[in-house]
């Protein structure tokens, strides 16, 4: 179960099929060699800075009262060996309880290199899942800061492992190494005003983390429990080859239980990298491809609790950096894909069946997944401080399944594909806690669309998807009073486009790629609401010789525009041939915001 040696494989199966039938049915995975490079990835002589764009943290005009580094490790050929680990513990200087506690993650990397995958935990319970950026000859950086202020349980404890994973391929044709440093910052202070950077708007971070962080986290848990594998040996991840391999953890929850969210880690990779844009198994049948890129495109990532279903979701589509077409991501990287979407589900309605002091055992597994998915899964639980147990009982379970409709059409290699999915589950139920007897109803829904077209002898392929969810969390009190609400919308529309044409030299071939993604989320807690827009464009094309760019012309441009009680954080950014055009910020809306 390597996993990176993946791309080695398809390079061999790559150069004994015949151009253009495997090539042109998917998106795919390549990578820059500085040997052909386009011109403008080789100038400068200073490593070059490639980010993401993100909202500011809430710690990040704040002083730290103390960091600990540490990671400081480098990876060159790790494929199939064991995650780096090392032992944790607070630093003393600043025991717990922290105001803020926030993450950065460092790396650096030159030479040739594929993008990786990785994973960082503490205590087996996962705290960022990240991907590389692909290095070039010149050299580059990257630093991604999370807020893991919902972690501080897991923070406090002393003796445990931090582990990192992150397999990497190196020999005479990949060469970039990847070193890497992560420092957590602890930060005892609350949050100040930042500073006021032009605009009428005064801008106060929040108190409990900005958009994104917040979630449904009121606070720190008080407990949290890794939903992941046993064996560090590859990994605390579940590595999901096929729709039938269900991941399982038992564990006993405490009696004291009031609260029970789960966060979900995902990623995709190997055949289902793309898997929002492969074709039905009927077309690669019907026209003897080769690719195993298939099982259409509707994916659902699902958590059972003894073997009953209770959560899902469709991830969003994280484009890696090597991935459709690696000039795109220079120096601005595909939304997601250095701090990937998590999804948290609240399953505080079946405390009622979980508190009755017995085992449990929860799973978790990709609905039509192919080789491969890592996935796994942190358990926040609330308790109630104040009592030996509480009295529980779930009410309502609402599942009636998913409804998945599925069409297609096409004669040889043209021809089009529709899927259109939706799903509405609700829980309730009731916690008598010390705090008192209150119900929880939890409802989330999703409808998804996808479609794919070929066209030009299957040379041209559009692949658009639609991903609207909504979740629902209501708690009211014995009056029947509703005390809390909780929503949060999110939309995840995307767009790929690729042309392959014939290239200029007999062993090359011609891509025009466009991509355009979104994630757009909406949260609303009583009178307070947020939310983050969050869009790019890319348009352009390369030149490709088996799985290397030789040449090519990039545009990519961003606009974020997140909104908060705090105020508003706009960034725009262009970025042409890998260089930024762009790059503006400012706090403060556009009026029509
Ligand atoms: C931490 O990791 C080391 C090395 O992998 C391992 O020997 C040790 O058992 C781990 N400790 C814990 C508490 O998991
Ligand atoms: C696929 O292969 C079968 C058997 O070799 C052949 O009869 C058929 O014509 C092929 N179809 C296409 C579309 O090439
Ligand atoms: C808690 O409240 C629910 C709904 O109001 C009620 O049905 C239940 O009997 C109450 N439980 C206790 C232990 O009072
Ligand atoms: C990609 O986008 C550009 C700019 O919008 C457009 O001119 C071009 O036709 C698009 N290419 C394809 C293959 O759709
Ligand atoms: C990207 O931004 C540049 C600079 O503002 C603009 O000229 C170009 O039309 C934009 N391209 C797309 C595809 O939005
Ligand atoms: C971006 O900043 C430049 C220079 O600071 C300014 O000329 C331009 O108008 C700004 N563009 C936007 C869209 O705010």
């Amino acid at each position: 179960m390597d996993r990176a040696p993946l791309h080695l494989v398809l390079l061999l199966l790559l150069t004994v099929t015949t151009f253009p039938l495997t090539l042109s049915i998917s998106p795919d995975h390549f990578f820059r060699p500085s040997s052909a490079a386009p011109k403008s990835t080789l100038s400068g002589l200073e490593y070059k800075e490639f980010f993401e764009i993100i909202h500011p943290l809430p710690s990040d005009h704040l002083k730290p009262s103390c960091a600990l580094h540490i990671i400081h490790h480098t990876f060159a050929n790790t494929v199939n060996r064991p995650p780096f680990s090392t032992p944790y513990s607070p630093p003393s200087d600043c025991p717990p309880p922290w105001r803020h506690v926030s993450l950065e993650f460092r790396a650096n990397s030159r030479g040739d290199q594929y993008d990786r995958i990785s994973g960082l935990w503490l205590g087996g319970a996962e705290l960022l899942r990240t991907s590389t950026a692909e290095p070039t000859e010149s050299g580059i950086f990257w630093i991604v800061r999370k807020d893991i202020t919902r972690y501080s349980s897991l923070l406090s404890k002393t003796n445990i492992n931090f582990t990192i994973m992150l397999e990497n391929v190196v020999n005479s044709v990949y060469t970039g190494v990847y070193h890497v440093d992560v420092t957590i910052f602890f930060y005892k202070d609350a949050a100040v005003r930042a500073p006021v950077t032009g605009g009428d708007h005064i801008s106060i971070f929040p108190k409990d983390g900005g958009f994104g962080a917040k979630g449904l986290y009121e606070s720190p848990a008080d407990l949290i429990i890794p939903i992941s594998s046993f064996r560090d040996s590859k990994g605390y991840w579940f590595i999901i080859e096929r729709d039938t391999d269900v991941h399982f953890r038992k564990l006993r929850f405490p009696d004291n239980t009031r609260r029970a969210v789960l966060e979900l880690y995902v990623s995709f990779h190997g055949n289902d990298e793309f898997w929002y844009s492969n074709p039905s198994n009927n077309y690669i049948r019907m026209n003897n491809l080769t690719t195993l890129r298939g099982n259409g495109a509707f994916r659902e990532v699902f958590v059972t609790i003894d073997g009953m279903f209770v959560a899902s979701e469709v991830p969003f589509p994280v484009i890696f950096t090597g991935g459709i077409n690696p000039l795109f991501w220079e120096p601005t990287v595909a939304i997601g894909a250095f701090d990937l979407p998590t999804y948290d589900f609240d399953l505080t309605p079946l405390l009622g069946v979980l508190l009755d002091g017995k085992d449990h055992v929860v799973g978790v597994g990709v609905s039509d997944g192919i080789s491969y998915w890592l996935v796994d899964a942190n358990l926040h639980l609330w308790l109630d401080i104040g009592a030996a147990s509480v009295e529980a009982k779930s009410v309502v379970y609402h599942n009636p399944g998913s409804s998945i409709k599925r069409q297609e059409e096409f004669r040889n290699l043209d021809g089009s594909f529709s899927i259109k999915g939706k799903r509405k589950t609700q829980l309730v139920g009731w916690i008598k806690s010390s705090a008192g007897n209150f119900t929880t109803t939890v409802m989330h829904q999703f409808k998804f669309r996808s479609s794919i077209r070929y066209g030009k002898n299957g040379n041209y392929k559009q692949a658009r998807q639609d991903m609207k969810s909504t979740r629902e969390v209501k708690v009211m009190n014995e009056m029947g009073r509703l005390l809390t609400r909780i929503t949060i919308k999110r939309t995840y529309p995307l767009k790929v486009v690729t042309l392959n044409l014939p290239g200029t030299k007999k062993d090359t071939y011609m891509l025009i790629t466009n991509v355009s993604h979104s994630l757009i989320d909406t949260y609303s807690y009583g009178k307070f609401s947020s939310f983050v827009h969050n869009k790019q464009v890319a348009n352009g094309w390369m030149e490709v010789k088996n799985h290397d760019v030789i040449a090519g012309e990039a545009v990519t441009n961003q606009t974020l525009i997140s909104r908060d009680e705090s105020g508003c954080y706009v960034r725009t950014v262009a970025a042409i041939g890998g260089s930024l055009i762009i790059d503006n910020s400012t706090y403060g809306c556009p009026s029509f915001f």
